[in-house]
C-alpha cells in the first residue's frame, strides 16, 4: 500500500511543482537590460540547446548552463548541437561586429579591449533563449548571469521574461586576494573560492603563498624549502596573547595542485596570480636557509603575528640566486602574465647594520637623494632585478605600493593598499594600478560593528556598504587620461585570523558581491538600495550551494 502512495506522489510531484520566474537583474548588475514581464518564454525539461560541438571550450559552458540549471531547479535540458530549431542557442560573434566591419570595408578593424571581447547579448525572445558571444568567455559570462536570475526551487518550468541584455565588464583586472600562507587552505577550497570569484565575474586570483608563518609553494631544486618552511611548531592564540597552543601547524602546495588549480580557474576564465612576498615577509624561507638573512639566524617559521624585522639580505649574493630559483619555478608553473613580489613591510632595522648590506650599497653607488633612504633604494635594487628576471620571461611584476618608495622602473604594476595614494601617484607617474586600498577592500576587517558578533578578526570595521561606495578611479584626483592606468580593484582576505573555511567565506561573501559590483558594473547603474535587495536573491543561492555567508547586512 505503501509503495503505490509513494508511486502515485512521484508521477503526480511534477504536475504539483508550479512554475516559477526569473530575474535578470542580477549581481553585478549588467550594463543594459531591458526587460518585458508581459510575455514569457518557459523553459522545460527536455528542450534542447543549439552550440558548435566542434569546439570544446563552447561545449564546456553549454555544460555548465545545463548543470546548473538542472542543480537549482531540476529542470533537465538536453544537448542537441545540429537543431537548428532549438530553443537555447549559443552563437558566436556579434551581428553588430560584422556590420561594422562592412561599413569599414577595406579599412583594418579595431581592436576589441579585453573587456568587449567578454561581452555577450542575451535575448529571450519567442523563439527562445540566444546567446551570443564574441569568445566563448562571453558565454560564460551570460550563463553566470542566468545562473544567478534563475529560481532555486524545484519548478515544473521556468518563465523567462523576454529580455534584453548587453554585458561587458567596466574594469579589465576584478579579482580578489586570498592568503593561504598565515593559514593554508586545501586545493578544494581554493576551488570553491575560485567558484566564488567566477559566480561574481571576477577574473583574478591574488594568490598570496608565503609568509613569515609558513612557505606554502613547492619548489624543486629547494626540496626542503616547502618541507620545513611550511611548518610552525606552534601558533599564538588571540592577538599575540604571549600563549601558544602547542600544536605544529602546516601545509604546502605541491607544483603537481597548483598545476590542477590553474586549470580549474581556466576554465572559469580566472587567472592565478601567484605572490612569492620578498625581501620580507619571508621568516618560512629563513628558517630552512639562515645564511640568506642579515644575522644568519637561527629563524623559526614565525608563531605569531606582526612584521618580523628579520628579512632577506640583499648584501648576499646568495639572495638573488636563492630568488630567481623560486621566482623561475613560479614562472614555470604559473603562465599568468602578472606575478606579484609583495615588497611591502620590509622594515630595514638589520640591513642598517649589517656589513653585507652595507657594502652592497656601496657597490651599486647609492647616493642619499634626499628623497628615498639608502636602504629603501636597495630594496629598490632588488625589485628591480626581480622585474627584469620576469621581464625576461615575458611577465609584468605586481609590488604593494611600497615598490614606488625607491622609484619603480616603467612595466611595474603597483598595487595600492595603504590607501589609494600610492595609486594615484604612481598613475600620475603613468604606471599600471590595481587599487586594493586598506579603506574599502580588506575584507579581514570586521563587517559589522558589533565585533562581539563575529568571530575573533583583526580589527577594523569594512561593512558591505562601503566596499560598494569604492571608486577606484578616483576622478576627483585623477585626469581621464591618467584614470586609464586604474586597471580595477581587489578584495584582500588575510587569514592571521581565519583558520577555517567557513570563516573564509562568512569574510568574503557578501562583501564580494559588493566589490563585484565596483568591478564590473558603470557607476552610473549602481544603486545600494537596489542592491541590497538584490541581495537577498544571492543569499538563496549561497544557501542552496551551502557555502557561508555573513547574514547582516551593514
Ligand atoms: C599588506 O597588507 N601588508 C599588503
Ligand atoms: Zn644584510
Amino acid at each position: 500500500m505503501k509503495k503505490i502512495l509513494l508511486s502515485i506522489l512521484l508521477v503526480c510531484a511534477p504536475a504539483l511543482m508550479m512554475a516559477e520566474r526569473a530575474d535578470f537583474h542580477v549581481i553585478p548588475m549588467p550594463q543594459s537590460i531591458q526587460t518585458d514581464d508581459s510575455q514569457v518564454f518557459t523553459l522545460q525539461t527536455g528542450m534542447g540547446i543549439a552550440y558548435d560541438a566542434s569546439d570544446p571550450e563552447v561545449a564546456r559552458n553549454v555544460q555548465f548552463l545545463r548543470q546548473w540549471v538542472e542543480e537549482l531547479t531540476g529542470v533537465k535540458l538536453q544537448l542537441t548541437p545540429d537543431d537548428q530549431k532549438a530553443p537555447i542557442r549559443f552563437v558566436l560573434g556579434f551581428p553588430t561586429d560584422k556590420k561594422a566591419k562592412k561599413v569599414k570595408k577595406g579599412q583594418k578593424p579595431a581592436e576589441l579591449t579585453e573587456q568587449q571581447q567578454e561581452a555577450y547579448i542575451l535575448t529571450v525572445d519567442q523563439s527562445g533563449l540566444t546567446i551570443a558571444a564574441r569568445k566563448p568567455v562571453g558565454f560564460f559570462r551570460a550563463v553566470q548571469t542566468i545562473r544567478k536570475a534563475l529560481p532555486i526551487k524545484a519548478v515544473s518550468s521556468i518563465e523567462l521574461p523576454f529580455t534584453t541584455i548587453t554585458d561587458e565588464p567596466r574594469f579589465v583586472y576584478r579579482g580578489a586576494m586570498l592568503d593561504c600562507a598565515r593559514h593554508y587552505f586545501s586545493p578544494d577550497v581554493i576551488k570553491q573560492y575560485l567558484d566564488m570569484l567566477a559566480l561574481h565575474g571576477c577574473n583574478q586570483l591574488h594568490w598570496h603563498l608565503t609568509e613569515d608563518q609558513g612557505w606554502r609553494f613547492e619548489v624543486k631544486a629547494l626540496p626542503e624549502l616547502a618541507k620545513k618552511g611550511s611548518v610552525r611548531e606552534k601558533t599564538v592564540l588571540g592577538r599575540n596573547t604571549g600563549v601558544y597552543d602547542g600544536l605544529p601547524y602546516g601545509g604546502y602546495y605541491t607544483q603537481a595542485e597548483c598545476r590542477e588549480l590553474v586549470n580549474y580557474a581556466a576554465e572559469r576564465y580566472i587567472n592565478i596570480i601567484p605572490e612569492i612576498d620578498l625581501p620580507g615577509h619571508m621568516m618560512g624561507a629563513l628558517h630552512v636557509f639562515p645564511n640568506l638573512g642579515c644575522t644568519g639566524g637561527p629563524y623559526p617559521v614565525w608563531p605569531i603575528w606582526g612584521v618580523s624585522r628579520d628579512v632577506l639580505c640583499p648584501g648576499n649574493p646568495e639572495t638573488l640566486k636563492f630568488l630567481k630559483t623560486v621566482v623561475g619555478e613560479l614562472c614555470d608553473v604559473f603562465p599568468s602574465k602578472f606575478i606579484h613580489i609583495g615588497g611591502d613591510e620590509c622594515p630595514k632595522d638589520r640591513w642598517k647594520e649589517c656589513p653585507k648590506c652595507q657594502a652592497k650599497i656601496k657597490e651599486l653607488g647609492l647616493k642619499e637623494d634626499g628623497k628615498h633612504s639608502l636602504t629603501d633604494q636597495l630594496q629598490t635594487w632588488v625589485n628591480h632585478e626581480m622585474e627584469q628576471f620576469l621581464s625576461e620571461r615575458g611577465r609584468d611584476m605586481i609590488g604593494w605600493d611600497e615598490v614606488l618608495e625607491g622609484g619603480l622602473t616603467e612595466g611595474g604594476i603597483v598595487m595600492s593598499w595603504r590607501g589609494s595614494q600610492g595609486g594615484i601617484e604612481a598613475a600620475k607617474q603613468h604606471h599600471r594600478v590595481i587599487m586594493t586600498p586598506t579603506s574599502h577592500c580588506y575584507i579581514d576587517y570586521y563587517q559589522l560593528k558589533d565585533a562581539g558578533a563575529q568571530p575573533l578578526g583583526i580589527g577594523g570595521y569594512l561593512p558591505v556598504s562601503k566596499v560598494y561606495s569604492f571608486e577606484p578611479q578616483q576622478p576627483e584626483a585623477l585626469s581621464e587620461e591618467e584614470q586609464k592606468y586604474i586597471l580595477g580593484a581587489q578584495v584582500n582576505l588575510w587569514t592571521e585570523y581565519v583558520a577555517y573555511p567557513e570563516h573564509v567565506f562568512y569574510m568574503l561573501l557578501p562583501r564580494l558581491d559588493a566589490i563585484s559590483e565596483v568591478q564590473w558594473t558603470q557607476p552610473a547603474q549602481k544603486n545600494y538600495d537596489n542592491f541590497r535587495e538584490r541581495l537577498n536573491h544571492m543569499f538563496k543561492l549561497y544557501d542552496k550551494l551551502g557555502i557561508a555567508y555573513c547574514h547582516k547586512v551593514e
